[in-house]
């Protein structure tokens, strides 16, 4: 069974050799794993998705919960699914237009076809706001 979380936590401090360093530990660690997703960052907040086995994905999120280079993790969206929306991204780092203005295009174009509408929108709101 795949299970798909979505969550939001807080990290306004974090220095950006710090995302780089948990992109790098993600595409190690994810691949052997079977975790797919994506991760958005915004200079205060993470967003990330992640999907893979029920089980995988659980303990995972235990491991990341507990990072204390975050905070208040907080799950918007959990569900079952059958088939993975980022098939080919051990974590994706999806990047945030400085322009507000380009945002909305900019994510429409990144964010992978197959995410649920409701989904597709919780990430969309996360990432023009600020
Ligand atoms: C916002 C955030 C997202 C993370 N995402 C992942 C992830 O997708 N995969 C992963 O293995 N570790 C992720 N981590 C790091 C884990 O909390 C943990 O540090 C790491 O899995 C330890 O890996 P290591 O034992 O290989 O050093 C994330 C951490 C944070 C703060």
């Amino acid at each position: 069974m795949l299970s798909q979380y979505l969550y939001i936590s807080t990290a306004p401090t974090l220095p950006c050799e710090e995302v780089e360093a948990i992109l790098a530990a993600s595409a190690r660690n994810n691949t052997a794993r079977g975790i797919t997703g994506l991760l958005l960052f915004n200079g205060r907040n993470f967003l990330q998705l992640l999907e893979g086995e029920a089980d995988e994905v659980a303990g995972l999120m235990e491991t990341i919960t507990a990072d204390p280079r975050h905070a208040g993790v907080s799950v918007l969206d959990r569900r079952m699914i059958e088939v993975r929306t980022c098939p080919d991204w051990a974590m994706k780092r999806v990047m945030i237009a400085e322009s507000i203005a380009n945002r909305r295009d900019m994510l429409e174009r990144d964010l992978p076809e197959g995410l649920d509408r409701e989904v597709r929108k919780m990430i969309v709101n996360f990432a023009v706001l600020n």
